[in-house]
């Protein structure tokens, strides 16, 4: 999965990048002129053999270095300068950018102790769906990111897409990104909050503009309904346990609003905020016993009978 700052796949990233090269080089000249005085100084004091300099002599040669100095303060000065600008204008660019296109795809990003809660807006009411951890978005469109949190503050960071954001609680902000290529990238929750800070990970599709619609269309249904009767019975236990207080099945009685939307959990490749690969095994250790996989994770251990747990995996390996 791409993941590197310096390997820019999106329209903003890659203003980034570039400013990071500008910010390198500047850095790595400074450094060796200024190793390049250091050793010349050296090697003008080992030649040595000189008498030591009367206090009219260092007064003079004193006045001989003074536009040295100044120049070297000066030039210090200069090129600080000259990077704010060149800073300050590539965020005008990427915050402009966002502002003149407009977004194809509106997306509320909410962060979660410790997991990603994703809103896809529309004007339609029925195209609307909830989803997590997971952010698919069409390739050489921009998306705008509505950034916000419900507990603590979070910072949302794809490397190769855009630069920081932080999510914090009571406000909205908002990011653009236009990823360039299709592929998978790897996000990562970049402001420490909390025991599970690290296993707080987003994780890009970029797909193109028709994977995407038809990937759209399929999570604003309501999920698939029972087929066979180890999935209705799995159905059952889940809408009969505590699952329902906080998970959300749409066109089912669950409608928890605290926890992952689990609507569409099949169609999903990771479980635990890309922890975990969404497989039957991880998915049934996960429900038996969060608290050994991700220790201090909001979901309670659900100790079930063997019939009902394998009826109940049965059930949400169904929901595509
Ligand atoms: Cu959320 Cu760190």
């Amino acid at each position: 999965m791409r993941h590197s700052a310096l390997d820019p796949f999106g329209v903003q990233a890659a203003q980034i990048t570039e400013l990071w090269w500008v910010y390198a080089g500047v850095c790595v000249a400074v450094y060796l002129v200024t190793l390049g005085f250091l050793l010349f100084a050296l090697w003008r004091s080992r030649r040595g053999g000189e008498a030591q300099p009367d206090a009219e002599e260092l007064a003079r040669r004193n006045r001989r270095a003074a536009p040295f100095v100044l120049g070297g303060v000066a030039l210090t000065v200069a090129t600080l300068l000259a990077l704010l600008v060149q800073d300050f204008l590539v965020g005008r660019a990427i915050a402009r950018g966002g502002a003149e296109r407009a977004a194809a795809v509106r997306i509320e990003v909410i962060g979660h102790q410790w997991w990603w809660e994703l809103r896809y807006d529309d004007p339609l009411p029925s195209r609307r769906f909830t989803t997590a951890n997971e952010l698919h978005v069409p390739v050489g469109h921009a998306v705008e990111l509505t950034l916000s949190s419900h507990d603590v503050i979070h910072s949302f960071w794809a490397p190769s897409l855009h630069g920081k954001m932080d999510l914090i609680p009571g406000y909205r902000r908002a990011m653009t990104i236009e990823v360039s290529e299709p592929g998978r990238y790897l996000g990562q929750c970049a402001e420490f909050c909390g025991h599970q800070h690290a296993n707080m990970k987003l994780i890009v599709h970029a797909v193109s503009p028709q994977d995407f619609e038809r990937w759209r269309a399929r999570q604003a249904e309501p999920a698939r309904s029972p087929q066979t009767a180890a999935q209705l019975r799995g159905q059952q236990v889940f809408l009969g346990s505590s699952c329902i207080m906080c998970h959300a099945i749409d066109g089912t009685v669950a409608a928890g609003q605290v926890a992952p939307n689990l609507t569409h959990l099949a169609s999903r490749t990771t479980i635990a905020a890309g922890m975990l690969p969404n497989t039957r095994g991880h998915l049934g250790g996960w429900i038996v016993n969060p608290q050994a996989l991700k220790p201090g994770v909001n979901m309670p251990a659900n100790v079930l009978p063997p019939g009902d747990l394998h009826a109940l995996l049965e059930y949400l390996q169904s929901l595509r």
